[in-house]
């Protein structure tokens, strides 16, 4: 088979974002907008010739053909073996733990995490770096810069592989391995959680609901929950992907899973519920009569980790993107561990998790993991909690009672306008940061504000600075809200107003209630309504 060179010229806007290069499928259908994407990340990283690989995503539509592509154009630069999960699948965490088991030099990940997928919704390609993380802001800038100077890509004329079951094949010079994408991950779970003691809850009549979301997490959770833990077959619903994902937002949030969080408040509801998104990297946790916020749940793992045999030693800290509750940073207080806070986008807990200064890490935006892997991890979360509440033998809803009676509360919600006039985004942004140093001592309806900043982060490990990563403004009193416009949208702008207050004894309160001063706070001082013409966040979570 032969190696063709084939002339193209730079695409602009193929910049990777919070999460990699992300953008509606057609623009990806378009003649050479995936190959001339994927010779730039060869070309950013410095060539793949010799070098070892793992491909694999979603399912979502687009995803089988990109990992032809990707293979071939892998090949002809002379990559010596790709490692790709079975029918071009693999969720991220698992491609995050095949990239460190095996070695390899890198991965690719297709996905759109938790957007709609099909020919007229979201597509995505990231790139994963040797410590099986999402390339940090350096690697992304290069592989950008490529982009803008490319002037040929190199592919092969040969047909598509079949990738439907696990065996080697040859692809010029190239080995390519298809492998099951379950098994190594099952295997890493079950070596940090307490599987027998899950399996005797489970087995004392403990039951739980899985809502795979028609995504690539059926295929890990039939696996892991109903085969090897036992839950009873059909716990896990919606789990053969589609490439639409049923036309749902595989989302796992109230609005995009309601159907789930319905059944959690019904007379019959189970005991437990979890439900992972597109790539199995997120995670919404439910008990009978209760959602559990991210935030939250960072917070009680944190507190509650040491009853998992794969971190009995302890945690070396916790890291929380800057926009996610304090609630962890209490638990690390009292536990005696370090906390940091760091820009949105798991990116950035790599260096933390590398030089072993965190365990932990989460995201407000249901991205929860540990040390295990360089990427959040949905299963693992669900996980966590099973192997908690089957020690602790109590309800979801206790579980969360007793942590704030102990740690205090951080009401906490994300409000999100999306598809706004991206001008009108901008302004409002460019305002609210131009008059960041006007806005200490001033009044806002009950509330006065404490201080303000634009978010900036020196990574503590490789000194890199962060610039622009939101704005965040306390008030007197504790409570706080953060502005800051979404980086992984496809479509307009997203504007996201995270807003947290904390209460250390009146603790059940509606937290939309506990939030009213905050949000009126932050109304009048960015002028939300009036500057993107609405009335109301389109998602409340
Ligand atoms: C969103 C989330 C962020 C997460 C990212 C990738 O990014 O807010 O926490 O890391 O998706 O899953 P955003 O759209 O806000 O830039
Ligand atoms: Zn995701």
């Amino acid at each position: 088979m032969q190696i063709l060179r084939i002339p193209t010229q730079p695409i602009p806007g193929q910049k990777p974002g919070t999460s990699g290069l992300r953008k509606k499928t057609r623009v990806f259908m378009q003649p050479l907008y995936l190959e001339n994407f994927v010779q730039s990340i060869w070309n950013g990283i410095g060539g793949v010739a010799g070098k070892v690989l793992v491909v694999g995503g979603d399912g979502r539509f687009y995803n089988e053909h990109a990992v032809q592509v990707i293979l071939r154009m892998a090949a002809a630069s002379g990559a010596a073996r790709v490692i790709v999960g079975q029918g071009g699948l693999l969720s991220t965490p698992a491609a995050s733990h095949l990239i460190r088991k095996r070695g390899a030099d890198g991965g690719v990940v297709l996905s759109a995490s938790h957007n709609p997928g099909g020919a007229d919704e979201d597509f995505g390609i990231k790139y994963n770096t040797n410590n099986g993380g999402p390339a940090p802001e350096g690697v992304t800038q290069k592989i950008f810069e490529a982009s803008t100077v490319l002037d040929h890509l190199l592919t092969l004329d040969t047909s598509d592989l079949p990738l439907d079951q696990p065996g080697t094949h040859r692809l010029g010079d190239m080995v390519v391995e298809v492998v099951d994408p379950v098994a190594d991950y099952a295997d890493l779970m079950e070596t940090l959680f307490d599987f027998n003691a899950i399996r005797d809850y489970l087995e004392a009549g403990f039951t739980l609901r899985f809502d795979a979301m028609h995504a690539v997490t059926g295929p890990y959770a039939v696996e892991i929950l109903e085969r090897r833990l036992g839950a009873r077959p059909g716990s896990v619903r919606n789990a053969v992907p589609l490439p639409d994902f049923g036309g749902g937002h595989p989302d796992p949030n109230p609005v995009w899973a309601k159907p789930l969080v319905d059944a959690m408040f019904a007379p019959d509801a189970p005991d437990f519920a979890a439900a992972s998104d597109g790539d199995g990297d997120r995670n919404m946790v439910l008990g009978r009569g209760v959602y559990v916020t991210p935030s939250d749940s960072l917070a009680v793992l944190a507190a509650n980790a040491h009853l998992a045999p794969g971190y009995r030693g302890g945690l070396k800290g916790v890291a929380r993107s800057m926009p996610t509750s304090r609630a962890v940073d209490r638990v690390a207080e009292a536990k005696g561990f370090a906390a940091f806070a760091t820009p949105t986008g798991w990116k950035f807990f790599g260096t933390l998790l590398d030089a072993g200064m965190a365990t932990l890490c989460g995201e407000e935006s249901a991205g929860t993991g540990s040390d295990h892997v360089r990427e959040k991890d949905g299963l693992w979360a669900v996980l966590m909690w099973l192997n908690i509440l089957a020690i602790r033998r109590m309800p979801v809803a206790a579980v969360m009672a007793d942590h704030w009676a102990q740690f205090g509360r951080n009401y906490y919600s994300r409000h999100d306008y999306e598809g706004i006039d991206s001008a009108a985004a901008e302004a409002l942004m460019t305002d609210l940061r131009n008059a960041l140093p006007t806005l200490a001592k001033r009044e806002a309806g009950a509330l006065t504000v404490r201080a303000a900043q634009d978010f900036a982060y020196t990574d503590p490990v490789d000194g890199s600075r962060t610039t622009g990563q939101g704005i965040e403004i306390e008030f007197e009193g504790g409570a706080r809200g953060v502005l800051r416009l979404s980086g992984t949208g496809t479509e307009g702008a997203t504007l996201r107003i995270y807003l947290e207050r904390f209460e250390a004894s009146d603790l059940t309160q509606d937290p939309q209630e506990a939030l009213a001063p905050v949000i009126t706070a932050i109304e009048a001082l960015a002028g939300i309504r009036a500057r993107t013409g609405r009335n109301a966040p389109d998602v409340i979570t």
